[in-house]
């Protein structure tokens, strides 16, 4: 009924407005604005939501014979643009073929050369990308589709299918909407019918093309049957997904009223039905437009109806026990026709139904034993006529009703003759496979099934892979093939972790484990343990991961490869270390070191030697540690092993930090980063950066601290990294009371913490998180909190990153009145203190002890406090210096040592001032109000000049100083690169054109006369 559409004059605005923004039958140039979602439910083809614009994609759903098919061709009739099509066939065939078969008229008119990634969906164009990119292939998918092609015309036919003949009575015309004038435009639909079958892989790139055609004139109309979407359809994830975008519009197609279902009837009957005989047609119909031509043709071929006075009636009575046979479905409507045939035509016709709703004619004869097609053959209407070698049913519901109707011993026959005839013709292995399991042919269905997942693999559709996979070994008789099942499962495992599901990846890979170890295969088993473990890291399941690294290990030592195994054994005395297990790392470096001394493999032996010294460092013994990291990476450097030498220098920074030297500690990671930066090793170089953060804390660098974290944010990409960037940056702003900015960092460090067990973040995000709830006046939670991280700290080994933080958490307890908390904090010291001996260590004890001492005994207290602002003063270490001052000012002021007191506050309000610690400055000052004291201004540590933000400021006096950008990223901890945009920028605020300038403008202006101390 091309151009004839009965009712839906509601839904054709919706689709037109969602296409072209007006009426025009134009598709823009640009889609205007953001196109905003639109949904247009039609129950009974009312809308219920309309909205102007148009928008990239547009689905239209109904029940199976609702019209939609029809809705969308009587729209692109009207339409200017170019139009591909592509439909998707119930039963499975080749990757994205419902996308690729509309594309091959454009890719064959293409004047250009071709995208080569295109060649995932047209295996024709050559080999397919090695790695997938959704985006990438979508934008060659638009590129081709916006490609002008002139003096083509406007295709009549759908690309693949045979187009739908009109009902085979001639329709008395009934326009519907008046067809707007044609007018000439480039642009073009992409209309994709029966989504409901598509494969997975086109679904997916529908999303990908949707963001492509984004300000292109480019639109996707599809079409699918909304009673044929079970749960986890993957076309419901992709609608959703749409939705979220703003990027679709939906119309719905409800059945038609009465009247349509009348106006229906005249114009397959040529007159006007008698009320009650279009009353009853419509009922049996339920309103489907395909039910009520069925039912009106079967009719009107039983030659039962009767023409009378301009109307058309049934003879004979509409109810009762004579009623008219009217059928009572489209089924019964088909079978009547059906019935018709001839035995030999029957006979094609179900053979046609078993190959589906467009079937290759030939394939049809051969399976059918036929001599050949007849001419014309159109079984009745039920067939369109054959086309270039294909035809296809009137209706896919037609075919289902024919198939429906074939005993179930010829139906298995047919589908084995199918199975046959397609595979001597090169047919997808899919389609191949379908047919097999139809015959229950489980043997050569298995063969396709894995022909079918390999082809699919082979062009990164994955999830189609696996569903085929999966059907494979859904017939898979235990114990046949052991060795092809386990490959399939392999596969199959394979499609899971590149689908991010590893969920689904841990199970599969535990049964192939299973297969391997029964067949004593230690390679494979190894490398499925691996990947198991990479799944339960990437789960962030650390115990599941450690274990499954063990038994890659075991399973490589197994097979002979001790170097792999050595490899395993040094990821997870890594992560023991980083999640703070120190025995447990010693250990497992015991087992690396005995496989690396069997494969003799110098890299490895000094990899183990390092992390082996490093974590004597963090348990406490740094000097044997260090002297043994030394040793590794003096041998390192000696081979000539880069990759060795920047993780040991990385290493070694780290350890001579946890020995507490943090000047030499600073050093060790300058010289390790830019070992790193000289090296090619980015990734070391950040974790260097990173680390080193830390010690410009703790060295009260604050401001250099949080520049370095903001250049680890910016460009690193390692979670590790990342975490100790948000982390320290986090800390910083909470000790300066800028929640607001503090806050988002911390969580973010906190969350990727926990998932990759990197105690020490967990604890210093924690420690900032709690700074914040103090901070903000929120006690309880502080006290939550830290009650948290002492209990987390308890089930560690770590010794170095709780240092700091527990003096400060004795002085949150102590003060909030929770004496035992602040107890557990001095006990938890006293055990870091006696392991390391380190002398801060000692110090932050001796500040805990005090706080428990406070509120009894004064001059116990007064004199352990004191001696930690001494210790902790003569280790460069000005926060936890000026809080010990405080608090030891505290225990002086219960003794009425007022003077004392008073000194002792003043040198921690203005260390805390020149930290910039907000919390500890605005505490000093209401203790020194309380001693009658006025505190002085704080000194502001950096006027501002000429704009220059501290680290340009920073970068300047180097440059005054003479030091190049390579030397300055050295002292600045950031790289040369950014060396070079702070002295641009610098040069832009102070208006010089050269360096010299600068530096001449700057003395003038007295910013390079106090070096402060800053420098590195
Ligand atoms: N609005 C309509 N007016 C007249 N005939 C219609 C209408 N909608 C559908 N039909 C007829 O019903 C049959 C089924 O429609 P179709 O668009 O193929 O359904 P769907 O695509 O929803 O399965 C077609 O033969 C078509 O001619
Ligand atoms: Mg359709």
């Amino acid at each position: 009924m091309d151009g004839l559409l009965v009712g839906r004059a509601a839904e054709c605005a919706a689709l037109r407005t969602a296409l072209f923004g007006a009426p025009s039958g134009v598709l823009p140039g640009v889609l205007p604005g953001a196109p905003s979602g639109a949904r247009w439910a039609a129950p009974g083809g009312r809308l219920t939501a309309a909205r102007a614009g148009p928008v990239p994609v547009v689905l239209v759903a109904g029940d199976a014979g609702a019209g939609k098919t029809t809705l969308v061709e009587h729209m692109l009739a009207t339409a200017s643009t170019r139009i591909l099509r592509g439909r998707a066939a119930a039963w499975a065939g080749r990757p994205y073929e419902v996308i690729a078969s509309a594309l091959r008229p454009a890719v064959r008119d293409a004047a250009g050369p071709l995208p080569a990634v295109l060649a995932q969906i047209l295996p024709e164009l050559g080999a397919p990308p090695a790695e997938p990119s959704p985006a990438a292939l979508a934008a060659a998918v638009c590129s081709v589709l916006v490609t002008p092609v002139p003096a083509i015309p406007v295709p009549a036919a759908p690309a693949s299918a045979i187009p739908v003949p009109a009902a085979p009575v001639p329709a008395a015309p009934v326009p519907a909407t008046p067809a707007p004038a044609a007018v000439a435009g480039d642009g073009l639909i992409l209309f994709l019918d029966d989504l409901q079958w598509a494969d997975e892989a086109s679904l997916d790139l529908l999303a990908a093309l949707a963001d492509a055609a984004d300000g292109l004139p480019v639109a996707l109309v599809g079409c699918y049957r909304s009673d044929e979407l079970p749960r986890g359809h993957r076309l419901r994830a992709v609608r959703a997904l749409l939705r979220r975008n703003r990027r679709l519009a939906e119309i719905e197609l409800g059945p038609l009223g009465d009247d349509d279902v009348k106006t229906m009837l005249a114009g397959l009957w040529g007159t006007v039905p008698q009320p009650g005989l279009a009353a009853l047609v419509a009922s049996r119909a339920d309103g489907l437009p395909f039910a009520v031509e069925e039912l009106a043709l079967a009719l009107r071929d039983s030659g039962r109806l009767a023409y009378r006075d301009g109307t058309v009636s049934l003879a004979g009575p509409l109810a009762g026990a004579d009623a008219a046979p009217v059928p009572e479905g489209i089924r019964e409507a088909v079978l009547l026709r059906a019935s018709r045939l001839a035995d030999d035509e029957r006979l094609l016709l179900e053979t046609a139904a078993v190959a589906g709703t467009e079937f290759d004619v030939d394939t049809v004869v051969a399976a059918a034993g036929a001599a050949a097609w007849p001419d014309g053959f159109t079984a009745s209407g039920l067939l369109a006529e054959a086309r270039d070698g294909r035809a296809a049913f009137r209706h896919p519901l037609t075919q289902e009703a024919a198939y429906a109707d074939i005993p179930w011993s010829r139906r298995r026959r047919l589908h084995r003759a199918l199975a046959a005839a397609l595979a001597g013709r090169d047919a997808a292995p899919a389609l191949i496979a379908t047919h097999h399991l139809a015959a229950r042919d489980f043997g050569p269905a298995r063969e396709a099934l894995i022909a079918a997942a390999e082809e699919h693999y082979a062009v990164h559709a994955y999830r189609d892979a696996a569903r085929t996979l999966r059907a494979a070994l859904e017939h898979w008789p235990a114990g046949e093939q052991e060795g092809s099942r386990l490959a399939a499962i392999d596969r199959l495992a394979r499609c899971a972790e590149m689908c991010s599901e590893y969920a689904d990846a841990v199970m599969l890979l535990r049964e192939l484990a299973d297969g391997y170890e029964r067949g004593g295969d230690h390679r494979p088993l190894a490398g499925c343990h691996r990947r198991l473990a990479l799944a339960h890291e990437l789960r962030g399941q650390w115990e599941s991961a450690l274990t499954a690294r063990e038994a890659a290990a075991a399973a490589f030592s197994a097979a002979g490869l001790p170097a792999e195994a050595a490899v395993d054994r040094l990821a997870m005395a890594a992560h023991l270390r980083s999640a703070a297990s120190f025995s447990a790392a010693l250990a497992t470096l015991d087992a690396a070191a005995a496989d690396a001394g069997a494969c003799g493999r110098a890299d490895l032996r000094l990899r183990v030697q390092g992390l082996r010294g490093n974590v004597l460092a963090r348990l406490g013994q740094a000097r044997e540690g260090i002297a043994a990291l030394r040793e590794a990476l003096d041998s390192a450097l000696a081979q000539s092993l880069p990759d060795t030498a920047a993780e040991l220098q990385q290493r070694l920074a780290d350890a001579i930090e946890h020995s507490g030297d943090y000047r030499a500690a600073k050093s060790a990671y300058a010289a390790a980063y830019q070992y790193c930066d000289a090296h090619g090793a980015d990734a070391l170089g950040e974790l260097c950066r990173a680390c080193a953060t830390w010690v410009l804390f703790a060295r009260g660098e604050w401001d250099r601290a949080a520049g370095v974290c903001q250049d680890v944010l910016a460009t690193a990409a390692t979670p590790h990294a990342r975490a100790v960037g948000a982390g320290l940056l986090g800390l910083v702003h909470a000790m300066r009371g800028t929640a607001r900015l503090g806050r988002p960092h911390l969580l973010d460090s906190h969350l990727t913490a926990t998932r990759i067990e990197l105690t020490s973040m967990e604890l210093i995000s924690s420690w900032g998180l709690c700074v914040l709830a103090d901070a903000a006046g929120a006690h309880g939670d502080a006290a939550d909190r830290g009650r948290q991280l002492l209990a987390r700290l308890a089930r560690t080994q770590e010794r170095h990153y709780s240092v700091p933080i527990l003096p400060w958490l004795a002085t949150f307890f102590t003060e909030q009145g929770l004496a035992a908390d602040a107890s557990a904090c001095a006990a938890a010291l006293a055990r870091i203190a006696e392991a390391t001996a380190q002398p801060e260590a000692v110090a932050a004890l001796a500040h805990a002890r005090g706080e428990t001492l406070l509120a009894g005994q004064p001059a116990a207290a007064a004199r352990e406090l004191g001696q930690a602002a001494e210790m902790f003063s003569r280790l460069d270490l000005p926060l936890p210096t000026a809080q010990s001052r405080r608090r030891a000012a505290a225990a002086a002021a219960a003794l009425g040592e007022r003077a004392r007191a008073r000194e002792l506050l003043d040198a921690a309000y203005a260390a805390a001032a020149r930290l910039g610690a907000r919390q500890l400055r605005e505490s000093c000052a209401a203790e020194l109000r309380e001693l009658g004291v006025k505190p002085g201004r704080p000194a502001s540590s950096r006027p501002a000049i000429s704009g220059l933000t501290s680290r340009e400021l920073d970068v300047m006096r180097l440059v005054a100083h003479g030091d190049t950008s390579r030397q300055i990223g050295s002292t600045l901890f950031i790289s040369p690169r950014t060396v070079e945009m702070h002295v641009n920028s610098s040069l832009q605020k102070l208006q010089c054109r050269t360096r010299a300038q600068a530096v001449r403008r700057l003395t003038e202006l007295g910013a390079l006369a106090d070096d402060n101390g800053r420098r590195g």
